[in-house]
C-alpha cells in the first residue's frame, strides 16, 4: 500500500521526507517521488513554483535524481506508489500535478469512479500526463479552485465530499505557501504537531522521528496542517476537534500497528482487504458486476468451453475453493492444478480453455511457467495476483488484480481471502456473462458478499478466545484437518497455516476419505480439526468426526452457531457466522489462521519469517 509523508516547517524538507518515506518501507512499493515548494520561483515560473522528482523502483533510485535542490525548501510531500491504476512508471508516480503545475497531490487508495471521472476530464480537454486515478483527483482540485477561488482547504472538502472510492489524500499549493492539506475517506492518515513544525503520514513510523504527539485523522475528514498547528472540518464543512494521543511504542513496534507480529496485523486487516478487493468492481444493492479492470472481453469468455486453475501453495487453495464456484455457477468443467505439476503432465487444452494462474506475488516460477506452457496451446491466461506489473501480470492476457495490499509475513493470511474473493467473483462474472445465473440469484449472491467483512471481524475478534484454545494445545504433535466440498481446500489452508509456523504435523484431508487409509493414523493424543460449517455435507462430515473420535482423536470444530450436531460432537467449539456455502472458507479460515498463530506463539517461533520458507520462491 502507498506511503505519504509531509511536513511543513523551519527545517529542511526534503531530508525529512525521505527518512519519513524509509520508515513506510516496510509497506511495500515500487516507485516513489517528492514536491518541494520552492520558495525563490517566481509565481509564473514554468514548473508552477513546485520542484518535483519522482522515480520508479526504489527510494535509492529517487535519490539518484535529485539535484538542485531548491535552498530554503521547507514545505513538501513524498510518496511510495503500491501500483494499482497504471504499471509502476515515473510517468505514473506521485506526487501528480493539476493543469497550473501549482497543485501537487499524493495519495493512497482507489477512485471508484475512475473511468468515468478519466472520461469526463478528457472531454473538458485536460490532457492527463499519466494512468492513474490520482492525477484525476489533481486535476478536479486544481479546477475547482480555478473556477470557483477560495481556499485549498475547501476545494479539497468538496472534491472528498463527491468523490466515490477509498482515499487518503495530502496536497500542497504554491499559492497557500505554509499549508498542507489532507483528507481522509477510508484508507489512513496521521498528523503529528511540534511547536514550531507541522507533519502528516499514512502511517506513524514516518512521523516518529519528529514526534510522538499524533493525531490519529478519523475517516471523512479534511486536515489543515501549517507549522505548529492543525485544524480538521467534516466534509460538511463543520469545524472538529481532534485530540492527540502520545505514541509511546518503539519504530519497529509502530511498523506492525502495535501487533505483536505482521502475521497477526495482516490477519487483522482482513475485513478492510475483502472491501478493496470489491471495490469498484460491485456496489452494494447491485445485480451486476464489472471486471473491466481485468481488460478481457466478454466474447473470449462467452467462447471458452473449460477451465484450468494453476497454483502453488496457499493459492493453490483459494484456486481449489474457486473450482466448486465455477462448476456450481458456470456448469463450465473447471480442472485445479498444481503448477508444478501441470506444466510436464501434457495437460489437455486449447484456444478455448481458459487457464487462470493464481499467485500473490506473481512471481513464483511454477506458475509463471505453467501459464506460459498453456499460452503455447493459445490458451486465454487470466493472471490473479496481488502485484501489478508482477511477470505473471505482464505475460497475461488479461489480470484481476486481488488489492490486498503487501503481505509481509511469509505464511499467506490476508492473500488468500483475497483471492478466494477475487476468484468468485470471476466465477459469478462467467456466469453473468454467459447467461448461467438468473440476474436476482447474483443479486443476492453479491449482498452476501458485501457481509463478508463484517462476518470476518466477528472471528476477529474471537482472536483472545482462540489464544486460549491454542495454548491448550501447543504441546500435541499431530493434526489432522478435515472437511467436505469447500470445507476440504479450506481443511488443506488450516493445515499448511499450521505446519508452516509451528513445525507441528498438521495434515489437511477430504473428510470422506479418512476411512480408505489416513484413519489408521488416529489414537489417543491426535488433534482432529473439522470444518463443519453450513452445507449440504455437514452431516456428513459430521459422521466422519465421530468415527476420529470413536478412535481417541481430540475434536475441535469450527461450526455455526446453534449447530447442536456440532456442539455435541466437539471437544472443543469454535463458533463463526454463517454465509453462503461456497463462501465459507473466506470466514471459516480465519478461525484457522488465529488457532496456526496461537498456537506457533505459544510454541515460540518466529511466525513471520518460518524456517526454511520464502515468501516468494523464484525457482522451480
Ligand atoms: C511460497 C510461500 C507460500 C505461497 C506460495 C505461492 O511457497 O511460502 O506461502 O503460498 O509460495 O506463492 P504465490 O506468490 O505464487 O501465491
Amino acid at each position: 500500500m502507498c506511503g505519504i509523508v509531509g511536513y511543513t516547517g523551519p527545517d529542511e524538507v526534503l531530508p525529512i521526507l525521505i527518512e519519513g518515506l524509509s520508515r513506510l518501507e516496510y509497506r511495500g512499493y515500487d516507485s516513489s517521488g517528492v514536491a518541494l515548494l520552492d520558495p525563490d520561483a517566481s509565481g509564473d515560473s514554468s514548473d508552477g513554483g513546485l520542484w518535483i522528482r519522482r522515480r520508479p523502483g526504489k527510494l535509492s533510485e529517487l535519490k539518484r535524481v535529485i539535484d538542485d535542490v531548491p535552498a530554503h525548501a521547507r514545505l513538501g510531500i513524498g510518496h511510495t506508489r503500491w501500483a494499482t491504476h497504471g504499471g509502476p512508471t515515473e510517468a505514473n508516480a506521485h506526487p501528480h500535478t493539476d493543469e497550473t503545475g501549482r497543485l501537487a497531490l499524493v495519495h493512497n487508495g482507489i477512485v471508484e469512479t475512475f473511468a468515468e471521472i478519466r472520461r469526463e476530464l478528457i472531454g473538458a480537454g485536460v490532457t492527463l500526463k499519466s494512468e492513474t486515478d490520482t492525477e484525476l483527483v489533481a486535476h478536479l482540485i486544481g479546477r475547482h479552485l480555478v473556477a470557483h477561488g477560495g481556499s485549498l482547504v475547501e476545494a479539497v472538502r468538496i472534491v472528498m465530499k463527491d468523490i466515490e472510492g477509498a482515499l487518503a489524500i495530502v496536497v500542497m499549493h504554491a499559492d497557500f505557501p505554509d499549508s498542507i492539506v489532507a483528507a481522509r475517506k477510508g484508507p489512513p492518515l496521521v498528523a503529528g504537531l511540534t511547536a514550531d513544525a507541522g507533519l502528516v503520514g499514512s502511517d506513524i513510523p514516518a512521523l516518529l522521528a519528529h514526534t510522538r504527539d499524533i493525531y490519529v485523522v478519523e475517516d471523512e475528514r479534511v486536515v489543515e496542517i501549517r507549522p505548529g498547528r492543525i485544524t480538521a472540518w467534516d466534509l460538511e464543512g463543520n469545524e472538529v476537534v481532534l485530540t492527540p494521543k502520545t505514541i509511546t511504542w518503539s519504530l519497529e513496534a509502530a511498523q506492525k500497528d502495535g501487533y505483536e507480529d505482521f502475521m497477526l496485523k495482516e490477519i487483522h486487516e482482513q475485513p478492510a482487504t475483502i472491501r478493496d478487493t470489491l471495490v469498484g468492481r460491485t456496489e452494494p444493492g447491485s445485480h451486476r458486476l464489472h471486471l473491466d479492470d481485468m481488460r478481457l472481453s466478454e466474447d473470449a469468455l462467452r467462447n471458452v468451453d473449460r477451465v484450468s486453475i494453476l497454483g502453488c501453495g496457499t493459492s493453490f487453495h483459494s484456486g481449489m475453493v474457486a473450482k466448486y464456484a465455477i462448476e456450481h455457477w458456470t456448469r463450465l468443467p473447471c480442472e485445479v492444478d498444481l503448477s508444478s505439476e501441470y506444466r510436464y503432465r501434457d495437460p489437455v487444452l486449447d484456444a478455448r480453455t481458459l487457464v487462470i494462474g493464481v499467485s500473490q506475488s506473481g512471481e513464483t516460477a511454477d506458475t509463471i511457467e505453467a501459464c506460459k506452457h498453456a499460452g503455447h496451446w493459445d490458451a486465454k491466461v487470466v493472471a490473479v495476483t496481488n502485484v501489478v506489473d508482477s511477470s505473471l501480470a505482464r505475460d497475461a492476457d488479461a489480470v484481476l488484480y486481488t488489492h490486498a495490499g503487501p503481505e509481509i509475513g511469509v505464511a499467506a493470511t490476508k492473500t488468500f481471502l483475497a483471492q478466494v474473493v477475487a476468484l468468485e467473483t470471476l466465477a459469478l462474472y462467467l456466469a453473468q456473462v454467459r447467461g448461467t445465473m438468473k440476474p436476482e440469484v447474483t443479486g443476492e449472491l453479491l449482498a452476501e458478499l458485501h457481509l463478508l467483512p463484517d462476518k470476518i471481524q466477528q472471528v476477529v475478534d474471537q482472536s483472545d478466545e482462540i489464544r486460549k484454545i491454542a495454548e491448550r494445545f501447543a504441546d500435541r504433535r499431530d493434526f489432522f484437518f478435515i472437511g467436505r466440498g469447500v470445507g476440504y481446500p479450506t481443511a488443506l489452508e488450516g493445515a499448511l497455516k499450521l505446519k508452516e509456523i509451528s513445525y507441528v504435523r498438521a495434515e489437511g484431508f477430504a473428510a470422506g476419505e479418512l476411512k480408505h487409509g489416513p484413519i489408521a493414523l488416529i489414537e489417543p493424543g491426535v488433534v482432529a480439526v473439522g470444518v463443519c460449517t453450513k452445507s449440504f455435507v455437514r452431516l456428513k462430515t459430521l459422521s466422519n468426526v465421530q468415527e476420529v473420535k470413536a478412535r481417541g482423536a481430540t475434536t475441535i470444530l469450527i461450526a455455526n452457531e446453534g449447530d447442536r450436531e456440532a456442539a455435541e460432537a466437539a471437544d472443543v467449539l469454535i463458533t463463526v457466522p454463517t454465509t453462503e456455502e461456497l463462501f465459507a472458507p473466506a470466514i471459516d479460515v480465519v478461525a484457522l489462521q488465529l488457532f496456526s498463530y496461537w498456537l506457533a506463539k505459544a510454541r515460540g517461533t518466529d511466525v513471520d519469517m518460518p524456517r526454511n520458507l520464502a515468501k516468494t520462491v523464484t525457482v522451480e
